[in-house]
């Protein structure tokens, strides 16, 4: 494994569009912090914290980590669809540079479907079960532009086909009529029909079998790149996310762990975290199955105080009490740990195994 040093100079070299020096991102989280609230609105519990990131026009960005994480939070937040339980705390939320909170909710609802679309993981969810798949992407299309109905129904028509359903079938259709395939693939459709700015997939292709996930996911890279929209995808899988995204940002108990380009993270995870789940991940290409590292202590377990990983990493040390501050290694690559400043990266690397004993690629 490349030294600190070594990696910074790689990270530089990262190319990854131009988006780090001239484009204005699409959104921008900064110090998000999202709790829980009782009835009279006081905090119960924090639930995201201090949570920032950008995502570029045109760039799929991975937001990985373990259930429970904040992932689905996050993204409910961004969306404006919190449950009256849940409260935006603190940071700032901005949509191709307006502040969300600035609006109202009338104005937040339009932005809804027209400047981000969601795609759940629970596809039959984005459909109401008794109306025909026509008449719903008619009316979603109508819902935010005045075009006569033979226009909204000719690009409703032109979208199935897009996703590759057979159009006429699926318009005169009712959910219950798809496979899941299929319905995820309309729901992608009416996702993308409105050219939103954003789309959040969150866990896109969970509820789905093999085959039919990576057609989702073929079609939605595809499309994406054809629209230039800018994706969050939101998965658990960190080799989904490895795969498909050209940045990616783990969490952690409602914590950023490590966030940057994908190829930098997947060649030099700073995070102890990272470097667990990555060791945790059986390599495609091993020709001889190597040993998996199994992330001690429970899935979830996490510390009010300090660092939300201390409770099961091996590596923690007295100052790990404090929360650790993301630090930035390369341009865009950062990681909060306090290994990082005290020089542990070569015992941890030493501790967990170095991710390179295997040969082949992280899948
Ligand atoms: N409405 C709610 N009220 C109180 N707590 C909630 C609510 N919704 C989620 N939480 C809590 O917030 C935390 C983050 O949940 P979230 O759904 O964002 O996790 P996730 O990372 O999306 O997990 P998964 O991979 O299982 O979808 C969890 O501890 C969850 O129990
Ligand atoms: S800050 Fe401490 S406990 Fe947290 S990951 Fe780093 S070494 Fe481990
Ligand atoms: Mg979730």
């Amino acid at each position: 494994m490349s030294t600190t040093a070594e990696y910074v100079e790689k990270a530089e070299s990262v190319t990854v569009n131009d988006w780090t020096r001239s484009i204005a991102p699409v959104l921008q989280l900064s110090n998000l912090t999202i709790a829980s609230v009782n009835r009279k609105g006081k905090i119960v519990k924090e639930l995201v914290k201090e949570v920032g990131f950008s995502i570029y026009p045109g760039e799929m960005m991975g937001l990985v980590g373990e259930s429970g994480s904040g992932k689905s939070v996050t993204a409910a937040a961004v969306m404006g669809m919190l449950p009256k339980t849940l409260r935006v705390t603190d940071g700032e939320i901005s949509l191709n540079g307006t502040n969300l909170a600035s609006l109202s909710e009338k104005e937040r609802r339009r932005l809804r479907g027209k400047k981000i679309a969601y795609v759940f993981q629970n596809y039959q969810g984005s459909f109401t079960p008794f109306l025909k798949i026509g008449k719903q992407l008619v009316e979603a299309v109508r819902s935010h532009e005045s075009v006569p109905l033979q226009e909204a129904k000719a690009i409703a028509l032109e979208w199935l086909h897009r996703v590759q359903l057979p159009a006429d079938r699926v318009y005169e259709s009712y959910p219950f009529q798809l496979s899941g395939g299929q319905l995820q693939r309309a729901s992608l459709a009416a996702a993308l029909m409105m050219k939103p700015s954003l789309i959040i997939a969150d866990e896109p292709t969970t509820a789905l079998d093999v085959l039919n996930g990576k057609q989702v996911m073929d079609l939605l890279a595809r499309l994406q790149k054809e629209t230039h929209c800018a994706v969050l995808f939101i998965s658990h899988d960190l080799g989904h996310v490895l795969k498909r995204t050209v940045r990616m940002a783990v969490m952690y108990g409602g914590r950023l762990m490590e966030s940057g380009p994908t190829e930098s993270i997947r060649s030099n995870p700073q995070h102890p975290y990272t470097q667990m789940l990555l060791q945790a991940r059986p390599l495609v290409t091993a020709r001889i199955p190597g040993k998996l590292t199994v992330i001690p202590g429970e899935p979830g377990a996490i510390t009010d105080q300090g660092c939300p990983f201390a409770l099961r990493c091996p590596f923690r040390i007295e100052p790990c009490t404090h929360v650790p501050a993301m630090t930035a290694i390369g341009k865009t690559h950062l990681a909060a740990c306090h290994m990082l400043h005290t020089g542990g990266e070569e015992i941890r690397e030493a501790a967990v195994g170095g991710q390179t004993t295997q040969s082949g690629i992280w899948r």
